[in-house]
């Protein structure tokens, strides 16, 4: 087991959001999260990566205890975090963009680490390399947030969090995001925590779902038991 939550229960100030949420993520897993607007996926995935204060219940990545750490701590472990919304610096380039990934995984771009990693960033996310020295302003939805995955890889994660990495964009885009995690985990290894509104694209590339509702996992199945999808419709 790579991601153990156990019991979680976490919210803010006196809103209690999650309710003894358990899941898990083996290595190089693609799992999908699902559920409702404000069922709680955000405040799961940011309480996974030490955004929410205050946590009770058992966080552990490849066995040791991560409860309440903070994301640098996290993220020097290998978590990496895209979260909901594109959150690029519209000011700064492409580069300078994936460099605050570097920077984050305390590496210099111009070192040997550091060329590296951002040839590999590249490698999965060509697009960037077209459109390096603009200002991720001026992308477009689906390209700014091909630089807010760009800039999570560079970090270098073995676990990959992503919040509704497609949300808003048009069903082609949609497609092209679903590909690159199936590539981050076939030719990367990388394990994809995904919390997606697009079910039937998600479906394509998740080996386990959880759906949540209202602050509680209601269905932990696969995408093979689900022959009858209705039944995952019916429960939002
Ligand atoms: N920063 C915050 N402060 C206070 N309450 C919050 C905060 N963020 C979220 N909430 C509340 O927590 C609950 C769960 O929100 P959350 O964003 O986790 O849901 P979600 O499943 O990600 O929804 P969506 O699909 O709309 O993104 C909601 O009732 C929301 O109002
Ligand atoms: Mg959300």
């Amino acid at each position: 087991m790579m991601l153990r939550v156990e019991n979680l229960s976490a919210g803010y100030g006196s809103l209690n959001v999650l309710d003894q949420v358990s899941l898990d993520v083996n290595e190089g897993e693609v799992v999908a999260l699902f559920g409702h607007n404000g069922a709680g996926k955000s405040t799961l995935l940011r309480t996974i990566f030490g955004l929410v204060g205050g946590a009770r219940g058992e966080i552990r990545f490849r066995g040791e205890r991560i409860l309440n750490a903070p994301p640098q701590t996290l993220t020097g472990r290998g978590i990496a975090f895209v979260p909901q919304g594109r959150g690029v610096f519209a000011n700064l380039t492409v580069a300078e963009n994936l460099r605050l990934g570097l920077l984050a995984a305390g590496i210099s771009a111009d070192s040997v680490e550091g060329k590296r990693r951002f040839e590999r960033v590249v490698q999965h996310l060509p697009l960037l390399r077209e459109r390096f020295h603009e200002r991720a302003g001026r992308l477009s939805g689906g390209q700014q947030q091909m630089v807010s995955i760009g800039r999570a890889l560079a970090l270098g994660p073995s676990l990959l969090l992503m919040d509704e990495p497609s949300i808003g964009l048009s069903p082609k885009i949609v497609q092209e995001v679903i590909q690159l995690v199936r590539r981050l985990r076939d030719e990367a290894g990388l394990a994809v925590l995904l919390v997606e509104q697009n079910v039937r694209q998600a479906l394509r590339v998740a080996q386990r779902i959880y759906v949540m509702k209202t602050g509680v996992v209601i269905l932990e199945t696969t995408p093979q038991q689900l022959t009858d999808r209705k039944s995952l419709w019916e429960l939002f």
